[in-house]
C-alpha cells in the first residue's frame, strides 16, 4: 500500500509518499522560516498564503525521479489540525481535490498523531508504548495504545517545551525558531552557573509546567544585561540542563504511571522538534537504561514536522479500514482522546 501524505499545520509546507513496508518512497519540504524570521515567530496569515504558493509544487516533487505514478497511490492523507486555520485549509483541499479527482480514499489525520506514530515508522515499534511528544506546540506523555487509541497520562499545565526554547533564544538574541540554535551555544556554556526553577518537581503525576522557568530565565538576563556571549552561553546550558532535570523527574512518574497499566511494555519512544536535542536525547538513554526500557527516537529530520509522518499515520489508518468524508473540516484544536 503507498498513501500520498501532505503536511501543512504550521510552517513548512511537506509532502512525501510512504508505502506499508514502513519505506519513504520520496519526500519533499519547504520551510517558510525565512519569511517568518524578521517577525520571530510564525505569521499565520503569510504562513496560509506560502502554503497555497508552494503546496502544488511539493506535492509534484515526490513524483518526480520516481517510477510511482498517482495511479499507483491508494489513499490520500493530509493533516487537518490541530493547527494554524489557513495553513491547514491548504494542505485539506488540496487533498480532498486529489482524492476526489482520481477516485482514492481521502484520510484526515491529526498532526500529533503523525508524530506519535512515527517511532513505528522508523522502528516497528509495538503498541502499546509510552510516548514524550515534545514540540512547539505540545509538551505531553501519551500511552500510544493503536493508531487511534491515545491515553494522555501528562500535558503542560502552561507553556510547551519547544515555546519555552524558543523564547529562551529569542531572549539571548538567536533567530527564530531558536531550539536548536540554543542547543549549539549551550555546549560553549557552563551549566552550573545558574540554577533555575524545576516547575512540579517533587509533585505526584507527570504534568509539565515551563512558565515559571522562563519568567526566572528572563529575570536573570534582565539582572545581568548587557550580556557577554558567554552569559548568554551560560544561561543557555544552564537552562538546557534545568530541562533535561525537569524531564527526567517528570518522566520516572510518567513510567510509574504507564507501567502499572501496561506492566508487559517496556518501550519509551519520543517525538517532536524537541526530541531531536542530543542532552535531551542523552537524558531520556539514561532514564530508559535505568528502568530497562528500549528507547527509540527517530532521526531529527522525522522529529520536526514533514510529510512522511502523515503519509505513514494514513497508511495505519488504512490498514484498519478508516477513510474520511469530504466535509471533514480543518480544526485549530484538536484532542488526541476520543479519534475516529
Ligand atoms: O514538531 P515541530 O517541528 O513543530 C511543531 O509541531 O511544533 O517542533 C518545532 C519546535 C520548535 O519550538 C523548535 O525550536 C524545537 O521544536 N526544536 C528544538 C530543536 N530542534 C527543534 N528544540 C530544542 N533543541 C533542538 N535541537
Ligand atoms: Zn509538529
Amino acid at each position: 500500500m503507498i498513501v500520498l501524505g501532505i503536511e501543512t499545520s504550521c510552517d513548512e509546507t511537506a509532502a512525501a509518499l510512504v508505502n506499508s513496508e514502513h519505506k519513504i518512497l520520496s519526500e519533499s519540504i519547504h520551510s517558510q522560516i525565512d519569511i517568518h524570521q524578521k517577525y520571530l515567530g510564525v505569521v499565520p496569515e503569510i504562513a496560509a498564503r506560502s502554503h497555497v504558493e508552494y503546496c502544488d509544487k511539493i506535492i509534484l516533487d515526490v513524483f518526480e525521479n520516481i517510477e510511482i505514478k498517482i495511479k499507483d497511490v491508494d489513499a490520500i492523507a493530509a493533516t487537518a489540525g490541530p493547527g494554524l486555520i489557513g495553513g491547514l485549509l491548504v494542505g485539506l483541499t488540496t487533498a480532498k481535490a486529489i482524492a476526489m479527482s482520481t477516485n482514492k480514499p481521502f484520510i484526515a489525520i491529526n498532526h500529533l498523531v503523525g508524530h506519535a506514530l512515527t517511532p513505528r515508522l522508523t522502528d516497528k515499534i509495538k503498541f502499546p508504548y509510552l510516548l514524550l511528544l515534545i514540540s512547539g506546540g505540545h509538551s505531553m506523555f501519551l500511552s500510544v495504545e493503536g493508531p487511534n487509541k491515545y491515553k494522555v497520562i501528562g500535558n503542560t499545565i502552561d507553556d510547551a517545551l519547544g515555546e519555552a526554547f524558543d523564547k529562551t533564544a529569542r531572549l539571548l538574541g538567536l533567530g527564530y525558531p531558536g531550539g536548536s540554535e540554543l542547543e549549539k551555544l549551550a555546549i560553549l556554556g557552563d551549566k552550573e552557573r545558574f540554577h533555575f526553577p524545576e516547575p512540579l518537581k517533587g509533585q505526584k503525576g507527570c504534568n509539565f509546567s515551563f512558565s515559571g522557568l522562563k519568567t526566572s530565565v528572563r529575570q536573570t538576563a534582565e539582572k545581568l544585561s548587557p550580556l557577554s556571549g558567554q552569559d548568554k552561553a551560560d544561561i543557555a546550558a544552564s537552562f538546557q540542563f534545568t530541562v533535561c532535570k525537569i524531564i527526567y523527574g517528570r518522566l520516572s512518574e510518567a513510567i510509574k504511571i504507564f507501567s502499572n497499566k501496561n506492566p508487559n511494555s517496556k518501550t519509551l519512544a519520543a517525538a517532536g522538534g524537541v526530541a531531536s536535542n542530543l542532552a535531551i536525547n542523552n537524558i531520556l538513554k539514561i532514564i530508559a537504561t535505568e528502568q530497562g526500557f528500549e528507547l527509540v527516537v527517530p532521526p531529527p529530520r522525522l522529529c520536526t514536522d514533514n510529510g512522511a509522518m502523515i503519509a505513514w499515520a494514513g497508511i495505519e489508518y488504512r490498514l484498519l479500514g478508516i477513510e474520511h468524508d469530504y466535509d471533514f473540516d480543518a480544526r485549530a484544536r484538536w484532542s488526541l482522546e476520543g479519534l475516529q
